[in-house]
């Protein structure tokens, strides 16, 4: 979502805070802004539009003793110039800069206009500022103690006041922030990717805490000025993973790092000796596992699909019910919590607010949440029960690729564990772990083959609508195929089972709509060949993906792209890799803007 940074400290403060904010800038893009403390005044710059925009603005000498910004993503009030952040108090010496939503703002505004406030913006941030101004007496720390008392929502702040030189102070509430501690230099950040540039030392605050940096010291607090002692922690990510490299976008260097993610997400959890996985972190006895009676999974967006294929390995292999429900849903609609059952949490950023909040939930209601993230700390994993990290590295593209296929490989895992307690054989789980391991290997087989389905977005990039077709197993593959085209490309793209096509799809098939299907060498294999007759009897378009040597297919389709034969369970993994690239080179065709779509953010922090 929003994205925050916060600079104490010698280094030019507006360069700092520009590259911090461009770091971040997957995480919203429609606006962003800087406020530099000088010894005369608070400079404030903001712009609607990217952070090159904002930087244009931003004179280059512009320096200062501390300065925040923010690039954002719009809730409250359109993308305008006085809408972005940072947001200034009337008197112009506080400025303050805000992720999340303050849900009594209206409230608060009606009061502070009442008062004589003369509000600049029309968002529910600005508040905040002049609530701080109002308060302050002459302790910045505990004046934000005070004033975030008043706000019911979330939020990450990072506020400065002109009379306090060199300080920042920062408060969390369901939105992250991290404090990154360097040589004579601090800084605050909602996200490490900022940060990760000049110093891997980092605190992650938690709900309720406050924290004044100064470029030599740093104090956390709670909202009573007590203090609070945190460890201090040390990023592992190395800065070219956050930089592009040689590729052109961070979506396509992250699709063709998925032989190593994918085996990063796998090492050390196979337990050949035993044939079975191994999870330490679930937290769960062996007789908690073997007790389960019921797996379900909660998700949003791509990471709801990779549960979704889950849930049918889950049931065929483990034969344990499993169902998937998208995260939303869940919090609001009373859920019953079962005796014997856990649920995922599957999030690649670990702060999606629907799945966290839907987490909370039914762990009040007594669940054993587990979580299944990427990102190390962040607000799924530190409050589940226990989880699985699948270490993609950090997954910049606001489309999600290689956390996906790292996903499955933690739920495949946990269900050859949970199926070897049940009725696999150690055979049966020695074949598992062996097909398991070809896949890294697999899937670089079909990145070789990505300059064919470059070929096939240009014979397809101007079609409006496309339907994505599969079954089983492979049925989520195709729901995620459509989400990845139409999230980049803008077009329109739906995916269903390839048998429901019949039921009322099929009245879309015409030379206008091609259609993708999923055709690997399994079970399903005749059933989508009918599938495929029909629509090609009403002359529809087909792309098929199907096994190597699969002539028969391939003679029916009118274009193909072929993928190694698999384990009959391991296709969604080889199948949803030239989904990824025919959205990435059909996007690239459209001369879309690929890492950074219109209307989205990485990580969707508001519900
Ligand atoms: C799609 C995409 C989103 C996310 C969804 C959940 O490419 O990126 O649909 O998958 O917002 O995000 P996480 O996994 O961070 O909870």
């Amino acid at each position: 979502m929003c994205g925050i940074i916060g600079y104490c400290g010698p280094k030019p403060m507006a360069e700092v805070l520009l590259e911090g904010l461009k770091r971040m800038e997957y995480r919203g893009y429609d606006s962003a802004g800087i406020a530099v403390r000088t010894n005369a005044e608070l400079s404030v710059i903001k712009r609607a539009g990217k952070i090159a925009t904002l930087r244009e603005a931003v004179p280059p000498e512009l320096y200062g003793d501390c300065g925040i910004g923010h690039t954002r993503w719009a809730t409250h009030g359109g993308v305008s110039d006085s809408n972005a952040h940072p947001h200034l108090d009337d008197s112009g010496k506080v400025a303050i800069v805000h992720n999340g939503i303050i849900e009594n703002y209206t409230v608060l505004r009606e009061k502070l206009s009442s008062e004589g406030v003369e509000f600049s913006s029309e968002t529910d941030s600005e508040v905040i500022a002049h609530l701080v101004a109002r308060l302050y007496d002459g302790d910045l720390t505990v004046t934000v103690q005070n004033t975030v008392q008043l706000l019911k929502g979330t939020y990450g702040i990072a506020v400065t006041h002109l009379d306090q030189p060199g300080l920042l102070v920062g408060a969390r509430n369901g939105s992250p922030l991290v404090l990154g501690v360097g040589e004579h230099e601090m800084f605050l950040a909602s996200d490490v990717t900022a940060i990760v540039g000049h110093t891997k030392q980092v605190i992650y605050l938690e709900d309720g805490e406050i924290v004044t940096i100064s470029a030599d010291e740093y104090r956390t607090t709670d909202l009573h000025d007590r203090s609070i002692d945190k460890h201090i922690q040390i990023i592992n990510w190395e800065l070219e993973e956050i930089e592009k490299g040689e590729y052109r976008h961070f979506m396509e260097k992250e699709i063709f790092e998925q032989p190593d993610s994918i085996l990063r997400a796998m090492q050390g959890r196979l337990d050949h000796e035993y044939a079975t996985g191994h999870l330490g972190g679930l937290n769960m006895t062996k007789k908690e596992l073997l007790d389960l009676e019921r797996v379900k999974i909660i998700a949003a967006g791509t990471s709801y699909y990779a549960g979704l294929v889950a849930s049918y390995l889950i049931e065929s292999i483990a034969r344990i019910p499993c169902t998937v429900e998208l995260a939303a849903e869940v919090r609001y609609r009373n859920p019953i919590v079962e005796r014997n059952s856990i649920y995922f949490a599957v999030s690649q950023s670990g702060e999606t607010a629907d799945t966290l909040y839907a987490m909370r939930e039914l762990q009040r209601k007594g669940a054993r949440v587990l979580g299944i993230c990427n990102v190390v700390g962040a607000s799924i994993p530190r409050e589940s029960d226990g989880g699985v990290y699948i270490h993609s590295g950090p997954e910049i593209a606001v489309a999600s690729t290689k956390a996906f296929t790292s996903q499955l490989t933690a739920l495949y895992i946990f269900t050859l564990l949970i199926a070897r307690m049940r009725h696999m054989s150690y055979e049966q789980g020695t074949e598992f772990i062996q097909a398991l391991e070809q896949i890294p290997e697999q899937v670089a087989a079909v990145l070789g083959g990505a300059p064919k389905t470059a070929e096939l977005a240009r014979t397809y990039h101007k079609a409006r609508n496309f339907l994505f077709l599969g079954r089983g197993i492979n049925y989520p593959v195709a729901l995620e195929g459509a989400l990845k085209l139409k999230e980049i490309s803008y077009i329109h793209a739906e995916g269903y089972s390839a048998a429901e096509v019949k039921h009322g799809p099929i009245a879309l098939i015409g030379p206008e709509t091609p259609s993708l299907f999923l055709v690997p060498d399994d079970t399903l294999r005749e059933k989508v060949i009918s599938n495929m007759k029909e629509v090609k009897a009403r002359n529809g378009q087909v792309i098929a993906v199907c096994a190597e040597g699969d002539d028969e297919v391939a003679a029916l389709a009118d274009h193909v792209i072929r993928v190694p034969r698999v384990h009959e369970l391991m296709y969604p993994f080889v199948m949803t890799i030239p989904l990824q690239l025919f959205a990435y080179y059909t996007a690239l065709e459209l001369g879309r803007d690929v890492d950074q779509p219109r209307n989205l953010a990485k990580s969707v922090t508001v519900e």
